[in-house]
């Protein structure tokens, strides 16, 4: 079918079905396998393993496997798996509704953890051994070497690590990949690391494919389907509010010298508020911007185009279904101002501090002094996972969270008094922008960041619901660094699992 996308002889003759393939995963072992938001990830041989794992379950054979990825990935793994309740334990970030609810209902593992940190954890050994690595390339060159699809995630530490190896190959994949990829193999482990030798984004210092041992390839799945991203929604009010008010502070940074007129690499989080605040900065007043992110979206294609975005540095695209046609037509127009890199090195705590990103990520919950819930719905339940954003808040030049100022139809307030959950702390959050406004908290104390957040990003239905606690913490509290009333102060959580709302029954 795509034979020719696999140019070297010797390895064509591993060419298999997928579930040929799947035949030679074991149950209860570890599999890498690739995939970063809906990109790059095998469409085929996960699904093969699904079915097989559905037959042995009505066989009354137990079957389960270990999942370790680049991030999220799309339904045909994720969902498949999990649906025929195939995933004993997955890491390290998951968007997929099936799923969620398996972890959430308390029948899968699952290790949310920093997205820099899982090569130099499994490099470590802290993870255990990788039993076989499942990756979709774009292509095999004569000499062997891989090339890959469109996300690197960690797809360099399973192909290294694993002690055999499934290739799929997806000629959906544009060929104008071959060449966008910097694949750095300079990394050890201590006492053995070195500096990381990239000072601006678009610096390459690794090389365009993967190398790997012929001998672990034991079969190459061909595939034809596409990646799947879900679309964006237009912004909407509260989110084109939201890029508003951010615009505004990028535009008062240049003016008052802390920033420059071309700004710092942007990192962006993913959703319909980081992509209205790309649509933003269409009309925003500054040009030659860099990005140095997770993954390329939609708004940032459009900058590309419109020369704002001199060029983008990630780890995976994710493209809704229309940009990515559109890329894969035009890739060879985007080619050499896109770069590819694993998320190591797209994350790396190092080169975000080195490059100064601007890191802007979303929030589920902030409390009154800025600590920052991204990951766990009333302290339990998870959403998605805190992904890259610890890698990126931590170490960037400025910190930047954002919000709508309540969530569920205005039953749950994003400010609340103590959040249920923190992954971000205080120290790590020095922006934080809803429709109704921005909290600068640089510098200020906790009484200060509380009275600015009050003042500034809460919703007018719970400001003085807010203020109230505040105040009456100001009066009573154990500690008066930052107040708290501590029997009352996850209350609005509790409430809220009673009765469905935060608010006060009756109002
Ligand atoms: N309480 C309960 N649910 C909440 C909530 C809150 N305080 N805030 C948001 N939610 C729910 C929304 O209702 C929505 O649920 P739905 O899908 O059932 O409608 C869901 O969380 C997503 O929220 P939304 O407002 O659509 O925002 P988003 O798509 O921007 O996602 C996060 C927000 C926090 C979930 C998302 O940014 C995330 O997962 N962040 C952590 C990882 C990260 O930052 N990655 C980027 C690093 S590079």
């Amino acid at each position: 079918m795509t034979s020719t996308r696999i140019q070297n002889q010797s390895l064509r003759a591993r060419i298999m079905s997928a579930e040929d393939a799947a035949a030679l995963i074991q149950p209860s072992t570890t599999i890498g396998m690739s995939g970063f938001t809906g990109s790059g990830y095998p469409k085929s041989v996960p699904m093969a393993l699904a079915r097989r794992i559905e037959d042995e379950h009505a066989a009354g054979n137990p079957f389960r496997v270990r999942i370790w990825t680049g991030a999220s990935t799309g339904p045909e793994l994720d969902g498949a798996l999990a649906k025929a309740d195939g995933i004993e334990f997955r890491l390290p970030y998951n968007s997929d509704p099936v799923a969620r609810e398996k972890i959430n209902n308390g029948e899968m593992h699952y290790f949310d953890m920093h997205l820099s940190q899982v090569a130099p954890m499994a490099w470590q050994g802290f993870l255990g051994p990788l039993d076989t690595a499942v990756v979709e390339i774009s292509g095999i060159t004569p000499d062997g070497s891989l090339i890959p699809s469109s996300s690197i995630g960690n797809n360099k530490t399973w192909l290294d690590q694993a002690k055999q190896i499934i290739l799929e190959v997806n000629s959906w994949q544009s060929e104008a990949l071959n060449g966008m990829h910097d694949i750095y193999y300079g990394t050890a482990l201590p006492p053995h690391r070195k500096p990381i030798p990239l000072e601006r984004p678009d610096d390459r210092i690794g090389q365009a494919h993967f190398q790997v041992d012929p001998d672990k390839i034991v079969a190459i799945v061909e595939t034809d389907a596409p990646d799947r991203n879900l679309p964006f929604a237009d912004p909407d009010d509260v989110a084109t509010a939201i890029a508003g008010h951010l615009l505004d502070f990028f535009a008062h940074e240049v003016k008052v010298g802390r920033l420059p007129q071309e700004l710092l690499p942007l990192q962006s989080g993913v959703g319909n508020v980081t992509n209205a605040v790309l649509a933003g900065l269409m009309d925003a007043p500054f040009s030659n911007m860099t990005a140095y992110t997770e993954v390329i979206q939609d708004g940032m294609l459009d900058l590309l185009e419109a020369g704002k975005l001199r060029m983008a540095s990630a780890t995976a695209f994710s493209l809704s279904p229309d940009a990515a046609e559109r890329f894969n037509r035009e890739a060879s127009h985007f080619r050499d101002k896109l770069i590819l890199r694993p998320q190591e090195i797209s994350n790396h705590p190092e080169l975000v501090r080195r490059l100064g990103c601007l890191a802007m990520n979303g929030l589920i919950e902030a409390d009154i002094y800025g600590n920052v819930n991204s990951t766990h719905v009333m302290g339990s339940r998870i959403q998605n996972g805190i992904g890259g954003s610890g890698d990126f808040a931590r170490n960037a030049y400025v910190s930047i969270f954002m919000t709508p100022s309540t969530a569920k139809g205005g039953k749950i307030s994003a400010i609340v008094p103590q959040a249920s959950h923190v992954d971000h702390a205080s120290q790590d959050v020095q922006v934080i922008v809803t429709e109704q406004g921005i909290a600068d908290l640089r510098g200020l104390s906790p009484k200060q960041r509380a009275e600015t957040i009050i003042a500034n990003c809460a919703h007018p239905t719970y400001r003085p619901m807010l203020q109230d606690y505040y105040d009456r913490a100001r009066r009573t509290s154990f500690g008066q660094h930052a107040p708290n009333i501590l029997s009352e102060a996850l209350s609005w959580h509790q409430r809220y699992v009673e009765t469905g709302s935060m608010l006060p029954t009756g109002s």
